[in-house]
């Protein structure tokens, strides 16, 4: 069976096929991921509009590509069926670009396709999900809606990825899942595939808005969480510089980062100013600010991970690219339980990427979920099922 997965939520446009060989293992045909970071890097974070428009134009190539590299490009011709065009009628541009490659493309054999749903970008979802719903109607596939945040947990199923044959992780039950992105920091506790409850939020910013914040006023480019941990790497313990850590004996499983982005920026002022800083001490601020950020977070998800009896540790979204964060969490899960499992994304699939939208589309199959076009964008889509 062949899934093709479509991810718009924020600012990376990406599809990628899938084909399911057992319960545990795949074979990745095509991932295709074009991010418009350079876009948005000009006013310094998402602009919706933007990201909408970009997804319109890039669709359709991406599809192209992400058939060609799977094999499942064949010239032909598709005949569009009469509702295509009034479920793309919001997106007239796409409209055009979808037509054009209908009367070019033969039907390629996908089996399922599944979307992001939410949560992200309502504007971005929107696009996505009109041309998920034209794709299924064109190509007579079912589809399905996925959850974003369920696709960062899945990401770690796939610790390398390679052409061949993969075999999934195996995650042992309770686990305990830390997701940190641009757009949500939360602690979530599986109790078994697909069954989720949230155990802990933040109350206002998320930690990647918090690094790229602090990167801002550091003068560093968006997206500033790379920027912040490489730069932190040159940082030395300096006892002019301390960040205090938000929240992190309040008992709950809650986080608060704005205040944090608040002192960076005080401390900045207090020390003359940002030209005023040296480049090490500038080093230094983005190495208290990440120990201050990865304190909390490491502190707040073991404690939960104790509490809840949990096997398997897992750490996904774009804060879960950072080195420091995976090593503060090895070393501390290791001395907590030794036996504990902790499991990571592979490379490139801790930011938005389609081939997790994928994985949660294999198994919601198996899971017996109920294919459906009758669903809408939601941007604040949670996670929890009840
Ligand atoms: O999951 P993601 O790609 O998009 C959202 O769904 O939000 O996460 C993007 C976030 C950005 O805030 C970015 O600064 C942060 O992840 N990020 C990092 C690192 N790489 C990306 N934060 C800290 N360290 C990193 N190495
Ligand atoms: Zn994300």
């Amino acid at each position: 069976m062949k899934i093709l997965a479509i991810e718009t939520s924020c600012d990376e446009t990406s599809i990628a096929i899938i084909e399911a060989i057992s319960d545990t293992s795949i074979r990745v045909l095509s991932h295709v991921v074009l991010s418009q970071v350079a876009i948005h890097a000009e006013y310094g974070g998402v602009y919706p509009a933007l990201a909408k428009r970009e997804h319109a134009k890039n669709l359709v190539p991406v599809l192209e590509q992400a058939l060609r590299e799977a094999a499942l490009y064949q010239a032909g011709q598709t005949v569009m069926p009469d509702n295509v065009e009034q479920i793309l009628e919001r997106e007239p541009d796409l409209f055009g670009h979808f037509t054009t490659f209908l009367e070019k493309t033969a039907m390629p054999g996908i089996d399922q396709i599944v979307v992001t749903q939410g949560p992200g970008l309502e504007p971005a979802l929107w696009v996505g999900i009109n041309f998920a719903k034209a794709l299924a109607a064109a190509w007579n596939v079912p589809l399905t809606p996925v959850n974003h945040m369920e696709g960062h947990i899945l990401s770690v199923l796939i610790q390398e990825k390679t052409d061949s044959e993969i075999t999934l992780a195996d995650i042992t039950y309770p686990a305990l899942a830390l997701l940190v992105s641009g757009g949500h920091t939360e602690i979530v506790l599986m109790d078994e595939p697909g069954k989720y409850r949230l155990i802990g939020k933040t109350q206002d910013d998320a930690a990647g808005e918090a690094f790229d914040k602090a990167a801002r006023i550091l003068d560093l480019p968006y997206p500033g969480g790379p920027e912040i941990s490489r730069l932190a790497e040159q940082g030395l313990p300096n006892e002019a510089i301390k960040l205090p850590r938000p929240m992190i004996d309040s008992g709950t499983y809650d986080f608060s980062f704005s205040g944090l982005k608040t002192a960076v920026l005080y401390l900045v002022r207090d020390l003359g100013g940002i030209e005023a800083l040296s480049d090490q001490t500038r080093a230094d601020i983005a190495r208290e600010f990440q120990h201050a950020a990865l304190d909390v977070l490491s502190k707040k998800t073991l404690a939960a991970f104790t509490e809840f009896s949990c096997q398997t540790l897992i750490v996904g979204g774009g804060v879960s690219a950072n080195r420091a964060l995976r090593t503060m969490l090895q070393e501390k899960l290791v001395a907590i339980d030794p036996a504990a499992k902790l499991l990571l994304p592979g490379p490139g699939l801790s930011t938005d990427n389609a081939l997790m939208i994928a994985l949660v589309g294999l198994f919601q199959i198996k899971s017996g979920k109920i294919p459906t076009t009758d669903f809408a964008a939601e941007g604040r889509l949670s996670i929890v099922n009840e």
